[in-house]
Order: structure tokens, then sequence, then C-alpha cells
């Protein structure tokens, strides 16, 4: 596909993007929005899922933007540091990085991991991990040339700080609240250089969401008081408001994306 004239006044027009865990979900709806949205290049991050990230790429690909596939442990701190090496150098200039990867410890094998099992792997991938690829990220920008301060977005949760009963709440809980709280205080580091955000999902219906029992699928939809779960291309919204370079004044801030919590649940 090749964009006309009129796309000079897309959001994203000519920007280069990298959306960790793009491979399915939340993070693959980024990826084809922010394409959608007049990036020129969309680094499509993946851990396993190959497949799924082609997937994702050629979607972005017939949205008119350029996509690179690169996997990475987030795990694993050598895997880390490559990725952030060779996603700057593939791309060049990067003007704004989504930080979306998180672990599925609800459904597949790790469904059946002990508590702690899952709140280690959920630490040491989602706030460590990330927290050590976020440095790498602010290193380089600190060294790229640029008139406009790049964007950098955190995917956090949207129950993260008031919390929720059961094992969910206690590992999303403390995991996503970090994750906000991370973001915050490198927000404060490097502005006005860099702006950072996060976004915070409510339930968005995601491959747990399609399997889930009738309980969750009510709940989800009765604590949003727009009556309904949320949808990747919500989050993908809010992703975008927040990575554009017209929002210059946007930083250390937190969207929720719920459609308003609702208290009225039984
Ligand atoms: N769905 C919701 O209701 C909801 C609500 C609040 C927040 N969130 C957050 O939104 C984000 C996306 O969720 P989703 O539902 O779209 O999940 P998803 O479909 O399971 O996608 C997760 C992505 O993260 C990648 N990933 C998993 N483990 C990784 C690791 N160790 N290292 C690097 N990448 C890894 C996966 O890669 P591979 O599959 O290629 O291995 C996949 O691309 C997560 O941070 C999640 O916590 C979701």
């Amino acid at each position: 596909m090749t964009r006309s004239d009129s796309d000079a006044l897309l959001p994203m027009q000519g920007t280069n993007v990298v959306v960790t865990g793009a491979s399915s979900g939340i993070g693959r709806s980024i990826a084809i929005d922010l394409a959608a949205a007049g990036a020129a290049r969309v680094l499509v991050h993946y851990r396993t899922n190959k497949t799924g990230a082609r997937e994702t790429a050629d979607i972005v690909q017939s949205a008119g933007a350029d996509a690179l596939c690169l996997s990475a442990d987030f795990g694993q701190d050598d895997d880390i540091d490559r990725f952030a090496q060779e996603a700057f150098q593939r791309l060049g200039h990067v003007d704004a990085w989504v930080n979306n990867a998180g672990v599925d410890v609800l459904t597949g094998d790790a469904a059946q991991w002990s508590f702690q099992q899952k709140l280690e792997r959920l630490l040491r991938v989602e706030v460590v991990g990330t927290a050590r690829l976020s440095r790498h990220v602010v290193d380089r920008w600190q060294k790229q040339a640029g008139d406009t301060p790049p964007s950098l977005t955190f995917i956090s949760w949207d129950q993260a700080i008031e919390g929720m009963e059961m094992d969910a709440g206690q590992m999303f809980g403390p995991v996503k609240a970090a994750v906000r709280a991370f973001a915050n205080s490198l927000a404060q580091q490097v502005a006005p250089t860099i702006r950072v955000n996060t976004v915070a999902p409510g339930w968005i219906r995601t491959s747990w969401g399609d399997s889930t029992s009738e309980y969750w699928d009510r709940r989800a939809r009765e604590q949003s008081l727009m009556q309904r779960w949320g949808t990747p291309q919500d989050v993908a919204d809010a992703v975008r408001y927040l990575a554009t370079a017209r929002h210059t004044f946007v930083t250390g801030q937190t969207i929720n994306v719920n459609g308003g919590f609702s208290r009225r649940f039984e």
C-alpha cells in the first residue's frame, strides 16, 4: 500500500517505533495502530511466537510501514542487552518505544505453576527485565540527536495500586504497581529530554478473556462503567496519544483504560 499526501497529517508520520510483546494481543494492536498512524518503521518484538510476530509484521506492512521482527527473552540479562543494541542499530533513530511485553501466567503450562513461581517470573521479566531494558533505551536516547523528545510508554494495570482479592491481585498488583512506580521515577529523571508515561488497562479481552469463565466474563463487563470488556484497540488508542510527538507536554502520567472502574459490582 502506498501512502498519499494527506498522510503527512498522520500523528506518527515518518517515525520509527519499537513495540515489545507484539506477537499477540495488546502489543499486536499497538504495533498495527502505530503503523496505521503513519510510522515509517515498526520493530515487532516477540519471545517465542515467531509465527504471531510475522502475522503482526504482515499487517503492519499492509498498513504502509516497514516491519522488522526481533526476539528476546526479557528474563535474560544478555538477551535484554543484545535486544536494546540491535533495535537501535537496525532502526538507526527511534522515536517511540512501548514496553508492553508481559508474562502470561494465566493460560498454558504456566497456569499450573505455584504462586511463588508465577510471582518470581513476573517480577524478573516485567520489573527487573523491563527496568534494565528501559535504562538502555534512555541511555541511547540521551545520545540521540533530535528536536522532539522521544516517548517511552509502559503498560501497568488499573487495579495495581488499590489491589484486588485472590492470587491474581497479589501477583499482578505488586508487579504492575512497581512498573508504574519505575516509570514515574524515570520520568522525573529524564525530562525534558525524554517523555515517560504509563497506560493502565482494565479488563481487556485477549487470550485469557476469550477462554475465561462466565463469572469473570460478567465481572469484566460489570466492573466497567461502560459495561463492556476493553479491546486491545482501546489500549492502542491511549498508547498512540502518548507516543505522538504533538503531545510534548505530557509526561509522568498514567492513563487508565478501563471504561471507568465501576464499584457497583457484586
Ligand atoms: N489483557 C489484559 O486484560 C491486561 C490488563 C492489564 C494489563 N495487561 C498487560 O498488557 C500487556 C499485554 O498483555 P496481553 O494480554 O496482550 O498478553 P499476551 O497476548 O500474552 O502477549 C504477551 C507478549 O509478551 C511477550 N512475552 C512473554 N514473556 C516474555 C519474556 N519473558 N520476554 C519477552 N517477552 C515476553 C510474549 O511473547 P511470545 O508470545 O512471542 O513468547 C507476547 O508477545 C502485558 O504487559 C499485560 O500484563 C493486560
